[in-house]
């Protein structure tokens, strides 16, 4: 008898009426467990903003199962998400995301304690949040006109190391590139190396200038003729 053929996962555009909630587990569920006791802060920073603001750059992993429900089945399982251009989204960020009336008490500013271990964690995080303009490289003059898009993918465990990553990346650089992007940069935990090494795979390099503790930086030039990236 023929083995049952698996069935694959697509890569598909976001749709903000079936897959945010899918989204913000995602982004909680692959953070580095030593900043789990502020996972709640996360998806503030490194999602929400990216599939209100910019849905035309994000994509999903959609597994055609079910959907969320009680048995913990997820229809989503990863997620590509950034921006064509750093500045302009820092800008909607301030002016949209920071006063939208969705951002829960238990993220403003005004919420972080001083103390404990945790509560420096949380204070780091919170100001993450409310300075968008770190995103802006300003001590880097010329890095954004060379890489103005960024982006951010993470899938779960159970859909890693099966190829999909390179099609999101692809699919996404796809779409920068019909935008006519000329660059895009990412940032990433120094101690990541198997993501460091599937970003090289897919044609990013370390860009040394930026030295900022803990977090390596990487870029790609696009061309617009390029065919794809592996
Ligand atoms: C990093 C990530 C996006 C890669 O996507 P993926 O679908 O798992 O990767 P692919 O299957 O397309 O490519 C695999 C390649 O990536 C690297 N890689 C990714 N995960 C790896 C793992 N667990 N072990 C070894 N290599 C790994 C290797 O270079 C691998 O190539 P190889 O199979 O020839 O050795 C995904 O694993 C992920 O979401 N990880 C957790 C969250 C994360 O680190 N996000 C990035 C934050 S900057």
């Amino acid at each position: 008898m023929a083995p049952t053929p698996v069935k694959r996962a697509i890569v598909r555009s976001y749709n903000p009426s079936s897959d945010f909630d899918d989204v913000v587990e995602i982004c909680k569920a692959t953070a580095h467990p030593s900043i789990n006791p502020v996972v709640d802060i996360l998806p503030y920073i490194y999602a929400i903003p990216y599939v209100n603001l910019e849905p035309e750059t994000a994509f999903v992993l959609d597994t055609g199962g079910p959907g969320s429900g009680p048995d913990g089945e997820q229809r989503v399982v990863g997620y590509i998400i950034g921006t064509a251009n750093t500045q302009e989204f820092v800008e909607r960020y301030r002016t949209e995301h920071l006063m939208s009336t969705d951002l829960p008490n238990e993220v403003s500013l005004e919420n972080s304690p001083q103390s404990s271990e945790e509560s420096q964690l949380r204070d780091i995080f919170l100001r993450i949040l409310h300075e968008p303009e770190g995103m802006l490289h300003t001590k880097h003059p010329g890095f954004l006109e060379k890489y103005p898009a960024h982006l951010h993918i993470d899938i779960l465990p159970s859909h890693q190391r099966q190829g999909y990553g390179g099609i999101m990346v692809s699919e996404f650089l796809k779409k920068l590139r019909e935008k006519g992007v000329k660059g895009v940069h990412l940032g990433m935990r120094a101690d990541n190396t198997l993501a460091g090494n599937f970003y090289k795979k897919h044609g990013f390099e370390v860009f040394a200038d930026i030295k900022m503790d803990g977090t390596t930086w990487m870029v790609k030039g696009l061309k617009p003729t390029q065919a794809e990236d592996n």
